[in-house]
């Protein structure tokens, strides 16, 4: 970013301008200023090797600010001044990310990541795939687009698809630049991933304060002094701070907390014609990365190792997890990516994480405990869940208390008692977990867990169904059954409803306003208004959030009516080809089955869900609540010129990628399959073509070049 010449420059122009120089044209001394401030920065926040002192770091920084405040026409967007004393941010614009934000597949040994080598080799049909190892940070996922070289959206990951728009605390954190010279690669639009994190002795010494004033506060409070205020908070660890950081509406208070983001992905980067510059000038993945360093972004550079194979990959990460305790900042493993991002793109993804990227997950931290009883939770389906509950202990920077033990079958594998010691477990993001009782620490006065014969909410009796781990309260009006059920309805991957949370729902129905999902759409104002702490302010923004909710795509209302075993991408599926919601309850077993990626269990779940009295009363009344229940559906535009005819595509492709071409076969009825066989009608092979065009050439299969396959489309066969 600065090299040695310019960084002598640099230094010698602060010097001269913490001298007087009141002489200067002022245009001139804060474009300086600006220089040499931004010049500290970078050293400071993304080298972390800062070489001015704080006083003369804060006088450059007074001067600057004094001379815009005298000569407001020179004030400008990506001045450092900018970065402090944002004011409020009360609500945060809602956001979509260029592509959705994946998470990563995870893998916990050589022999996981020699799969996934294996995996690679195949997709790409290549023999030697070249990887990078990095960090896999700890902290809070962000996305950044930069426009004409400016910060322009700053968003947080959200559910992936969507976030919220946190440009104004993004301002305050240091080594994010507020604009950088992306023109001169030939960029005009680029969106950067990162993560946001504390440093760990940061982290440290903000606790240690924390627990400092918490103390006073109690010893305060216990004189009996008034006015003392609200009783001092300890953050719990460096991630929720991070993350809890990002969404806060003071950014005074969001730059208090010390915020870092590194940088180690791009997506999406394209030149002013809109043609993407990725593969073309940018070849791999750590060139990526040296590019956003050179612009002045904390990319991790020093980290990064480039590996020759994946023998190499797994030295790297194990070089790391025995280093791990003396890197500045939280990591919860490596992760492994393929360089080449020709590469990448021939891997492609899966609706959840890229196939050309693993995360190694560093062995998880362990604590023991006591384990001092065992309640019993209705979930949303009616499965009972054990909940052991713990003498509090800390674990990999969380304090545990209650902990799943999920069902019967678990309890006796584990032999799990009350008043036993037990092993907990937590790695990473991954909710802890029982590895293993201590027998040793016995006494002889651990109790056996009875599960209970009778649901704990409604007292109807518990069935469990051959095959299946869970005991289930099958009352449909089972308080606890219908209560989840609303949480599930309304919360945020589901009918996103704005304002109306886990506490709500249960405050409203224990107060008899709310009974059951369609209740939600005739709420009693007048009546929640009484509630306390329930102002004009929030029944107003309920009102917009409920209402908001009744334009939600169908797939959003089939996944919010809690349907056994139809996740969010089930509800995808089951919605692609009908108008109407109510379609559904036309559908058999068969027609069902025939759906991608359903099977018995699921295909029986849905027929049962629209056989049921009850729930086709739901869904009438919230048709009538006027909540939306169709869409219209694409026809088919292409002339089917492909029908039965199956493809593979091989090698790197120039024209398209290949998402994109396999829209193509599958827009004209073709189908696009992975392997190559006799049967396979057509290989595509772009540049790079290894093994798989040999196999279509001995099979003697066609093989055609990208632009025959297009000619294909456009001609007909
Ligand atoms: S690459 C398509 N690299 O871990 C790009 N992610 O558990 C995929 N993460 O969602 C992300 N360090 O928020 C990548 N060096 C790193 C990372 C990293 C942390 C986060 C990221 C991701 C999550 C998955």
């Amino acid at each position: 970013m600065y090299d040695k010449k310019t960084t002598q420059q640099l230094i010698k122009l602060g010097q001269s301008l913490l001298k007087d120089s009141r002489s200067a044209i002022p245009e001139i001394l804060i474009d300086d200023l600006r220089k040499v401030i931004n010049f500290h920065d970078w050293r400071y926040y993304v080298l972390s090797d800062s070489i001015i002192s704080d006083l003369d770091y804060d006088t450059l920084f007074k001067k600057l600010k004094a001379l815009e405040e005298a000569n407001p026409n020179f004030k400008s967007k990506d001045s450092p001044t900018e970065r402090v004393a944002f004011g409020l941010t009360k609500d945060f614009p809602s956001v979509k990310h260029i592509a959705p934000m994946l998470s990563l597949d995870n893998s916990y040994n050589a022999e996981d990541l020699k799969d996934f080598d294996e995996s690679v080799k195949k997709l790409t049909d290549q023999e030697h795939i070249v990887y990078t190892v990095e960090p896999k940070f700890d902290g809070a996922g962000i996305s950044l687009v930069y426009e004409n070289d400016n910060l322009f959206v700053a968003a947080t990951r959200g559910d992936g698809v969507k976030g919220d728009d946190i440009i104004n605390n993004a301002k305050v954190i240091r080594s994010i630049p507020l604009s950088a010279n992306f023109k001169q690669a030939g960029i005009q639009k680029i969106e950067i991933r990162g993560e946001v994190l504390i440093r760990k002795d940061v982290f440290d010494k903000m606790v240690e304060q924390q627990k400092q004033d918490k103390s006073d506060w109690q010893e305060l409070k216990e004189k009996g002094e008034k006015n003392i205020g609200s009783e001092p908070k300890v953050f719990a660890n460096a991630r929720n701070t991070a993350s809890g950081g990002l969404r806060m509406q003071d950014s005074k208070e969001v730059s208090q907390r010390g915020l870092e983001a590194f940088v180690y992905f791009t997506g999406y980067a394209i030149d002013e014609n809109g043609d993407t510059i990725l593969r073309k000038s940018l070849k791999t993945h750590h060139e990526t990365l040296q590019l956003l360093y050179d612009l002045g972004f904390k990319a991790p550079m020093n980290e990064i190792t480039v590996c020759e194979n994946i023998e190499q990959a797994i030295k790297a990460c194990s070089d790391w997890e025995e280093k791990r305790a003396d890197y500045p900042y939280e990591i919860d493993g490596m992760v492994v990516k393929v360089n080449d991002l020709d590469l990448q793109e021939i891997c492609g993804s899966t609706s959840h994480h890229p196939r050309w990227a693993i995360a190694y997950k560093f062995k998880a931290k362990t604590s023991s405990t006591k384990l001092l009883n065992v309640e019993f939770q209705v979930g949303r389906t009616g499965a009972i869940t054990p909940v052991a509950k713990l003498d509090p202990v800390h674990l990999a920077g969380v304090t545990v208390s209650s902990i799943s033990i999920h069902n019967e079958d678990y309890i006796k594998e584990k032999d799990i008692h009350i008043g036993d010691t037990v092993i907990i477990e937590r790695s990473g993001d991954v909710i802890p977990q029982i590895v293993r009782v201590i027998p040793e620490a016995r006494d002889g006065s651990e109790e056996q867990v009875v599960f209970p014969s009778h649901c704990p909410e409604c007292e109807t009796e518990l069935k469990r169904v051959e095959g299946e781990a869970a005991w289930r309260c099958e009352n449909s009006i089972c308080p606890a059954k219908v209560v989840e059920g609303m949480i599930h309805f309304v919360a945020r991957d589901a009918m996103d409803i704005e304002g109306f949370g886990k506490s709500q729902v249960k405050r409203f129905y224990d107060e008899g306003f709310l009974k059951n999902i369609p209740g939600i759409y005739k709420l009693p104002y007048d009546q929640l208004k009484e509630l306390e702490g329930l102002g004009q302010k929030s029944i107003d923004n309920l009102t917009v959030g409920i209402e908001k909710s009744k334009i939600q795509p169908i797939h959003k209302l089939v996944y919010a009516l809690g349907i056994r075993h139809v996740g969010k991408g089930t509800a995808k599926v089951l919605t692609k080809n009908i108008r109407d919601i109510i379609e559904l309850k036309g559908f058999d077993l068969e027609t069902l089955q025939a759906m991608e990626d359903i099977g018995p269990i699921v295909a029986e779940s849905v027929h049962e869900y629209f056989h049921n009295e009850n729930n086709l009363q739901i869904l009438a009344e919230l048709r009538e609540a006027g909540l939306n229940f169709t869409q219209e559906i694409k026809e088919n535009t292409g002339n089917q010129i492909l029908a039965g005819k199956t493809f593979v595509f091989t090698g790197t492709l120039e024209k398209m990628g290949r998402n994109e071409a396999k829209d193509m076969v599958e827009q004209n009825g073709g189908k696009v399959v992975s392997g190559v066989s006799k049967k396979l009608d057509f290989l595509v092979a772009g540049a790079k073509a290894g093994s798989k065009l040999k196999k279509a050439t001995d099979l003697e299969v066609s093989v055609l070049t990208e632009e025959q396959f297009l000619s294909m489309i456009v001609d007909g066969i």
